[in-house]
């Protein structure tokens, strides 16, 4: 047996605690035995209307031969556009989860603040970068703790992760809230990988506060989780340090042209949010009828129910039967919760009827 090359790696990597990503869709089906077009896919918040034939025609008319830009000229300049800043205030990535680890090699802070329960890719990539993870509870209606969050970074922390509107919970922040989050001596990383689907944007506090990072995505509004592109939108000192150490080629050319045609298309793409919308709120009465589902509010394109006097796992795996894949949560700070993407009314409609079909608790 040859020797294990495991010595000559970071030993902190023994005790990694992976992130738990979604599977594939054949991966799925296969595991639980229905085709794929039988399963309705409510376990990781994408949009299933999927992408605008506009955006298919623009990768088909793509140069794939050719490397992409690493200055992102046109997909800056677009984005800058659409979100109502300067292209030097932007910089895109393979996803907002690359933003996320870019901000962490950038600073490689001894401690970043988590406000949990949260998105799980901050304490993941915070481990992978060496830095503490200070863990700031919020409270019983979710929302975060301002003054514990302060506590943190006088304890050290040099970077705050906050994500508006919350994955799972649902809930934004309120402008009062980014303003006194600003005000700490920390770069604050607002997420805002689902403000197309509610919750009020802080990109106009970016002129004001020079340590405030907007991270979004065109995963969840504009059906792109596939190709992953993000963008951070921040000081344009800050941008540049981002841009300067990012991989050159990050944002390949499919994903490049695809977010451009998608800025471009976007009033088709706002109306489908808008269908998203109602029908998560569709979605949250019917479900609250069960009498054992409570839906939290929620301002994102998913809804956080909370699972009363029934195993939220035994529903989770009496829907997954079923076709019907949903997120269940189980964890001090989330105990019986499960997390339901928004999807189209079809999709609803399998979920209702799935439910019914449940075994009696
Ligand atoms: C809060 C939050 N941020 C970021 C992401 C990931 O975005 P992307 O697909 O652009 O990496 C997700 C995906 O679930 C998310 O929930």
């Amino acid at each position: 047996m040859q020797s294990t090359p495991l010595r000559y790696l970071r030993a902190d990597f023994d005790d990694l605690e992976e992130y738990a990503p979604v599977k594939p869709l054949d991966v799925l089906a296969a595991e639980i035995g229905v085709p794929i077009d039988r399963l309705v896919k409510l376990d990781a918040n994408e949009n299933l209307y999927g992408p605008l034939p506009e955006i298919r025609a623009a990768i088909e008319q793509a140069d794939l031969h050719i490397y992409p830009d690493p200055g992102q000229a046109a997909l800056r300049e677009a984005i800058a556009g659409y979100a109502g800043v300067a292209p030097e205030q932007v910089v895109a990535g393979t996803g907002a989860d690359e933003l996320i680890d870019i901000v962490l090699r950038l600073t490689m802070p001894d401690a970043v603040v988590n406000v949990t329960p949260t998105f799980g890719m901050y304490q993941f990539l915070a481990q992978v970068n060496r830095s503490r993870v200070i863990e700031v509870p919020r409270d019983g209606g979710f929302a975060p703790d301002i003054e514990g969050i302060a506590r943190a970074v006088e304890d050290g922390a040099r970077v705050v992760f906050l994500t508006s509107p919350n994955n799972p919970t649902g809930n934004a922040l309120t402008p009062e809230q980014v303003d006194a989050l600003c005000q700490l001596d920390a770069l604050i990383v607002v997420d805002e990988a689902y403000i197309e689907f509610g919750g009020r944007t802080a990109t106009g506090k970016l002129a004001k506060f020079g340590n405030l990072v907007i991270l979004r995505t065109f995963s969840k509004w504009a059906a792109l989780a596939g190709l992953r592109v993000g963008y951070a939108l921040c000081h344009p000192d800050l941008a540049l340090r981002m841009m300067a150490i990012k991989q050159p080629y990050n944002v390949n050319i499919a994903a490049d042209v695809a977010a451009r045609a998608a800025i471009e298309h976007r009033g088709q793409i706002q109306e489908m949010v808008r269908s998203i919308v109602a029908e998560r709120d569709r979605m949250a009465r019917l479900l609250a009828q069960t009498g054992w589902l409570r839906p939290l509010p929620s301002e994102a394109n998913f809804v956080l129910f909370e699972v009363l006097g029934r195993s939220a796992l035994d529903v989770r795996d009496g829907l997954r039967r079923q076709g019907v894949l949903v997120r269940y949560y189980n964890r001090p700070d989330l105990h019986n919760y499960i997390r339901i993407s928004a999807g189209r009314p079809e999709d609803t409609d399998r979920l209702v009827a799935a439910l019914h079909h449940l075994e009696p608790a």
